[in-house]
């Protein structure tokens, strides 16, 4: 095992070193978030990124063809033939002139980085590469996470693809899209339902992988948000090694923003990017914490001296409203995002903003984004509207270049598509009117005919 690697406590205040084999979610001595950290100076880093193309000619080997493992030397904490690949990563960047057009872009400078073409469906298997890459490292035999949905199809599949460790998934009842919860079961992960939402079943996955000595792997682990790097290295390979001027994503739980964030940090520090994208991080309005928390409260990384008694308040007034984080985008409905501080820190490198997008903006994006392409499922969709909205505002300028972050396929939540493109008003009042979506202008609605051919000719003639 190598001693160039360790994980950092984040907190300035403190910096506790712990050994790679450790295993803590939070930092034993003050409770922060941890960080995995690398002796640079005496670990063999490319000098510059174009250093990667040599590994193309090496997709034979398991871990060349793997998106997160064939940038090994930036996530360098295992030894390359250990690391654990189910083919993760073979990801790509798509230019989209008609979404470019629907967000106020000049075409050619909108880009779609579609994560859903991850063996499970979402971005969630380049962290899960490096998570259990590190499972396994500490022999761990079950491993647990909280999800509303990606995480733990992803980490089932890796289970059952490797056979390296059980899972365990805790869910919110009813509280995840069939799509996910059915890859879960398939993949014979054992499913514990609580009656409660994610940040219910957050914390009880928490306090179950303490007592029983499982291993836990939601973004609270520092290795998984290593593999989740690998999606700005991609990013910038599809670009030939260009930065892009904005990286939009989602916010949920805030391990993307925060892995995206630490990636450019080392890229900078290591000398092999010169400009720093600006982020823009999306809420859905229904679970918007870290906008309030970010534009509205002004909460900031201020050197990692974050003020918390300010998210102490925060969170004990939402305690007190009740407020519950609800949003269609059931794949970002979550109230205390556990990566706060990380992502402030992605934030302030990043000189990034936050905004928040209505379930009838983020409907409306994810047919765009389905008419323009491979589609997505809703919570991806919120970089688009969040993108349409920032050009409004001028924040994003039409012709700086923008790469928007789909982290979930299509077909993960088909009732939200159907509802949206279906002529089944019933059915659209149940899952869309009830949240508030009134319209469908991007809607491609079915033609029902009957079974004869006059009928259908006769449509298909008036051009339908
Ligand atoms: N998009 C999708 C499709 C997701 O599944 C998630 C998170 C996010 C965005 C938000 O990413 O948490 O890194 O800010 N899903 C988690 C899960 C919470 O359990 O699958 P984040």
């Amino acid at each position: 095992m190598t001693t160039t690697a360790w994980q950092r406590c984040i907190n300035p205040q403190c910096k506790a070193t712990y050994e790679l084999t450790e295993i803590h979610h939070y930092c034993p001595q003050c409770g922060s978030l941890l960080d995995v950290e690398y002796d640079w100076d005496h670990l063999a880093v490319p000098k510059s990124l174009a250093h990667f193309e040599r590994y193309w000619s090496e997709r034979m080997i398991p871990q060349r063809f793997s998106g997160v493992w064939r940038f090994h030397e930036l996530l360098p904490f295992a030894p390359l033939e250990e690391c654990v690949t189910v083919g993760e990563g073979q990801t790509i960047l798509q230019q989209s002139k008609p979404v470019a057009a629907y967000t106020g872009m000049k075409p050619g400078s909108l880009y779609l980085q579609y994560e859903g073409l991850n063996p499970s469906g979402s971005f969630k298997d380049n962290g899960m590469a490096a998570g259990t890459t590190h499972g396994r490292l500490v022999g761990a035999k079950v491993s647990a996470c909280a999800s509303t949905g990606n995480t733990s199809a992803s980490l089932a599949l890796f289970c059952s693809t490797t056979k390296s460790m059980n899972c365990v998934i805790f869910i919110g009842s009813g509280k995840i899209a069939y799509g996910k919860l059915s890859q879960a079961l398939d993949y014979g992960a054992k499913t514990i339902q609580i009656e409660g939402d994610f940040d219910d079943a957050m914390a009880r996955v928490q306090e179950v992988s303490k007592e029983l000595g499982i291993y836990l792997l939601n973004s609270v682990n520092p290795f998984r948000l290593e593999g989740q790097k690998t999606i700005m290295f991609r990013v910038l390979e599809a670009l030939r090694w260009e930065v892009p001027d904005w990286i939009v994503v989602p916010g949920g739980n805030l391990g993307n923003s925060s892995s995206f964030g630490k990636a450019f940090i080392e890229l900078h520090r290591l000398g092999l990017i010169k400009k720093v994208p600006r982020l823009a991080v999306i809420n859905a309005s229904g679970a918007d914490t870290l906008y309030r928390l970010y534009e509205q409260e002004k909460l900031r990384w201020n050197g990692g001296n974050v003020d918390r008694a300010k998210i102490d308040a925060f969170f004990h007034q939402m305690d007190v409203e009740g407020r519950r984080a609800s949003t269609i985008a059931s794949a970002i409905e979550i109230n205390r995002p556990v990566n706060l501080t990380k992502c402030l820190r992605a934030l302030d490198f990043c000189n990034g903003v936050v905004r928040k997008v209505s379930e009838q903006e983020i409907l409306d994006a994810k047919a765009q984004v389905g008419a323009g392409g491979f589609g997505c499922e809703p919570a991806s969709a919120a970089s688009v509207a969040g993108t349409k909205k920032l050009v409004e505002e001028g924040i994003i300028g039409r012709d700086e270049r923008v790469v928007c972050i789909l982290t979930g396929y299509q077909l993960k939540d088909p009732n939200a598509t159907v509802a949206y493109h279906g002529t089944d008003r019933a059915f659209f009042e149940k899952v869309l009117g009830a949240r508030g979506v009134q319209t469908t202008e991007y809607a491609n609605h079915p033609i029902s005919v009957g079974n004869d051919l006059g009928q259908i000719l006769s449509v298909l003639r008036q051009g339908k």
